[in-house]
């Protein structure tokens, strides 16, 4: 048989790996066992994806060499025309894809995009009104007494953010990360019994706590957002509407999420990473209106040193990989797995957090289902080779820590090719590792919410099953590194 001529994106990786290996062998053998293990692995962690390998190569450059303090045209270094054209491109896709006045490129991650964007709507509200009443024009020339009562201001703001246990996220004002630090934070929840938002209760609670920002977005909650109604209540309250969409990002690029559940028409300002659903390279954006854009762009020096050029030219390509038409396509399959998975579940038996999804996550009841904590099934999924994460549920009788929740997603599977089919097979092998699966004892012999046990031939023939699944949709089948 005539030996197949090499791809042109194997040759491109294993000539990387052999540079690379030349200097330290362990780092190439380490990114090689990488692939092989993601290759073997049923990833369904709702949050991560694989990115393309014209995305993946953008970043591996000398781009990264380079400091482009600033915005495009107005560098604080000199030589950043090659930034700049990087730059300018990742913005005018991610302004066309999502139909946003302005883009923000420069966020290192969802974290900092988060951070721009507080700090954007403190500069235009809390700020700017400062300086003027004073008559200056920056902060640097307030009077000591005037940035003393400045800062107390900025310590003194109000943010409303969904509760963690509903699904939402540290850094919408948590107080283990730095937003919960910086804001006086309530959270709004999910009604008791449909699991749904609640949007009177928050109305109510924003009308009683009046907040300079609500932020709508989650990481565990799946259903739809109504937007429209989130920007009313904000209104009404004079609060500034901020959308993290790092979750659900590529939902709304590939037109799944239009209308009221499209926040970009809605929100004064939206966040996301760029690496979940959107399936680009490990980063933040920051979108807006035209009434934050100058606040925007001042996330370097406010919250942010240099960008990451490199990572700003591989949001670029995967971008423009999102405008694809095909995006769409891949879009409207995530969810049409994750109906499928949530469907396979429940007709096993298996209790979903409102009862199904409507997005690219389902969150499993594994308490009150399978009589599991989160980080027992976390534990017995990943024996037999499912890699998910435990989550909270709403009123998580077990706590943030060992949780009654397993959060599933489809973005990556969906990568991969596999389909409604394939999806209700392994709604199958999750409800048997489950089942078979038992709460275990401590070293005393009490039980344990850490601890669990799992029939060793159970999990090798769920693993088994898995794997064979997998090698009829292979990961990056255009890379060949043997
Ligand atoms: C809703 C949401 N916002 C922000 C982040 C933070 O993103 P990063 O890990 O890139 O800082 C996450 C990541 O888990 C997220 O789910």
């Amino acid at each position: 048989m005539p030996e197949q001529p090499l791809s042109t994106e194997s040759a491109a990786f294993r000539a990387a790996l052999d540079v690379i290996r030349a200097v330290e062998p362990r780092v190439a053998d380490a990114i090689g066992q990488e692939i092989a293990d993601q290759r073997e692995m049923l990833k369904l962690i709702a949050s991560e994806n694989y990115a393309s390998p014209a995305t993946l190569l953008a970043m591996g450059n000398w781009f990264s060499d380079k400091y482009a303090e600033g915005t495009v045209g107005r560098r604080f270094y000199a030589g950043c025309r090659n930034v700049d054209t990087v730059e300018s491109l990742a913005a005018e896709h991610a302004k066309e894809l999502f139909g946003a006045r302005h883009a923000y490129v420069q966020p290192h991650s969802g974290i900092d995009a988060n951070l721009v964007a507080f700090w954007a709507v403190l500069a235009q509200r809390v700020e700017a009104p400062a300086l003027e009443k004073a008559g200056v024009r920056q902060v640097n020339d307030l009077s000591e007494e005037d940035w003393a009562e400045l800062r107390r201001a900025f310590g003194n703001q109000r943010m409303l953010g969904m509760s963690l246990d509903a699904g939402g996220h540290l850094t919408h004002g948590f107080r283990p990360n730095i937003s919960g630090k910086m804001f006086d934070q309530r959270s709004y929840g999910t009604d008791p019994v449909t699991g749904l938002i609640d949007y009177e209760a928050l109305r109510a609670s924003a009308r009683e706590f009046r907040p300079l920002i609500i932020v709508a977005g989650y990481s565990a909650y799946p259903r739809l957002v109504n937007f429209r109604i989130m920007r009313e209540i904000a209104d009404e309250v004079g609060a500034t509407l901020m959308v993290d969409m790092a979750h659900f990002a590529g939902l709304v690029a590939g037109k799944v999420l239009t209308g009221d559940f499209d926040p970009i028409p809605h929100a004064q300002i939206v966040t996301t990473t760029t690496h979940k659903s959107l399936r680009g390279p490990r980063g933040g954006m920051v979108l807006c209106d035209d009434s934050l854009k100058d606040q925007v762009d001042r996330g370097c020096p406010m919250v942010l040193g240099g960008p990451l050029p490199h990572v700003m030219a591989a949001k670029a390509v995967a971008l423009a990989e999102a405008r694809q038409e095909s995006f769409r396509d891949y879009a409207r399959r995530i969810v049409d797995n994750s109906r499928a998975l949530a469907e396979g579940l429940v007709r096993r038996g298996a209790t979903l957090v409102t009862g199904g999804t409507d997005n690219h996550l389902n969150l499993i009841d594994v308490a009150s289902s399978y009589g599991l904590t989160g980080r027992q099934a976390e534990a017995a999924l990943l024996e037999s080779g499912i890699v998910t994460n435990r989550n909270a549920i709403p009123a998580d009788p077990n706590g943030a820590w060992y949780t009654s929740g397993i959060r599933i997603g489809t973005p990556a599977l969906t990568t991969r090719g596999l389909g409604v089919a394939e999806m209700d097979e392994i709604a199958g092998l999750i409800d048997r590792v489950l089942t078979e699966a038992v709460p275990g004892t401590t070293g005393k012999g009490t039980p344990s919410k850490a601890q669990h046990a799992l029939d060793l031939k159970v999990a090798d023939e769920v693993a088994r099953r898995a794997s064979d699944l997998l090698t009829g949709f292979p990961l990056y089948p255009e890379i060949d590194l043997s």
